[in-house]
C-alpha cells in the first residue's frame, strides 16, 4: 500500500469508528502488542489534540481510571467523566498545579504524540527537539510513578540517539517500535519504555539528568 492509501485507509477507519484521528491505530498496535494501559490507570497524554488517544485511552482505563491530556491548542470536549483536557505549552506547564487541582500524585503511564514544528534546518530541528524532550523528561521523572510506563514518538534525527540513551538511564527497558498505521516511509518511530527505574522526584520538580547535547 502507498503512502497517501495508507493515509486514507486509516483516515476513513477513524471516521467510521468515531475517532477524531488516525494516530489512534498507532496507540491501539502498540496496547495490543504491549499491553502497557490498564483499567483504573492514570494515564497523562502529553499533545492530546484533537483527542484520538484520550478517546482509546477512556474505554480501557473505565470509569475509574483518569487521563489528563494536555496541547498547545484546544482540545474539543470529549464530554467524557474520566478525560481532563488542559491548554498549555509543556515547555512552561506547571504540572505540579495541575496534579494537585486534579487530586493525583502520580501517573502509571504517560503517553506523548508531540510533532515538533520542523524547520528542514538540521541544526535549529535537532535544537527544537531537544529542548522538546528536555521538558517532556522533567515531566517523566517527575510524574511516573515507580515501574510506570512510557510511550514517545520520535523521529531518526541527529537527536534520536542522545533521547534514545537517556530513557534508558530512566526505564528498565527501552524497545523502538514502528506501528503499521505508521507510514513506512516516514522516520516516525515510537519508543515504548517500560519499568521506570526511580520513584517520582519530590516538590519542587526538577530533572536529575541534563540532556546530553
Ligand atoms: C500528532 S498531534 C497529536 C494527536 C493525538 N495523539 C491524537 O490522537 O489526537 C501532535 C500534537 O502535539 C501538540 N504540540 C506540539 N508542541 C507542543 C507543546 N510544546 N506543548 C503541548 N502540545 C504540543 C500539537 O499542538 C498537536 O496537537
Amino acid at each position: 500500500m502507498n503512502r497517501h492509501d495508507l493515509k486514507d485507509t486509516f483516515f476513513k477507519k477513524a471516521k467510521k469508528e468515531g475517532y477524531r484521528a488516525r494516530s489512534i491505530y498507532k496507540l491501539k498496535e502498540i496496547q495490543e502488542k504491549f499491553g502497557i494501559i490498564k483499567r483504573g490507570d492514570r494515564v497523562l497524554d502529553l499533545g492530546c489534540s484533537p483527542g484520538s488517544f484520550l478517546q482509546y485511552i477512556s474505554e480501557i482505563i473505565g470509569e475509574n481510571g483518569l487521563a489528563i491530556g494536555i496541547d498547545i491548542l484546544p482540545t474539543p470536549s470529549l464530554n467524557k467523566k474520566n478525560i481532563i483536557t488542559i491548554q498549555g505549552d509543556i515547555k512552561n506547564i506547571k504540572i505540579e498545579t495541575i496534579l494537585t487541582s486534579h487530586l493525583v500524585d502520580s501517573f502509571d503511564v504517560i503517553t506523548c504524540d508531540i510533532a515538533p514544528n520542523l524547520t528542514g534546518i538540521r541544526e535549529t530541528d535537532d535544537k527544537n527537539i531537544g529542548e522538546l524532550f528536555f521538558a517532556i523528561k522533567a515531566i517523566v521523572e517527575n510524574t511516573l510513578k515507580k515501574n510506570g510506563s512510557f510511550i514517545v514518538k520520535s523521529f531518526f534525527s541527529e537527536a534520536f540517539k542522545p533521547i534514545q540513551q537517556d530513557l534508558k538511564t530512566l526505564f528498565k527497558k527501552v524497545t523502538i517500535y514502528k506501528p503499521q498505521a505508521s507510514r513506512s516511509s516516514s522516520s516516525e518511530v515510537y519508543l515504548i519504555c517500560l519499568g521506570k527505574i526511580r520513584d517520582p522526584l519530590p516538590f519542587p520538580y526538577q530533572t536529575g539528568h541534563s540532556f546530553p547535547v
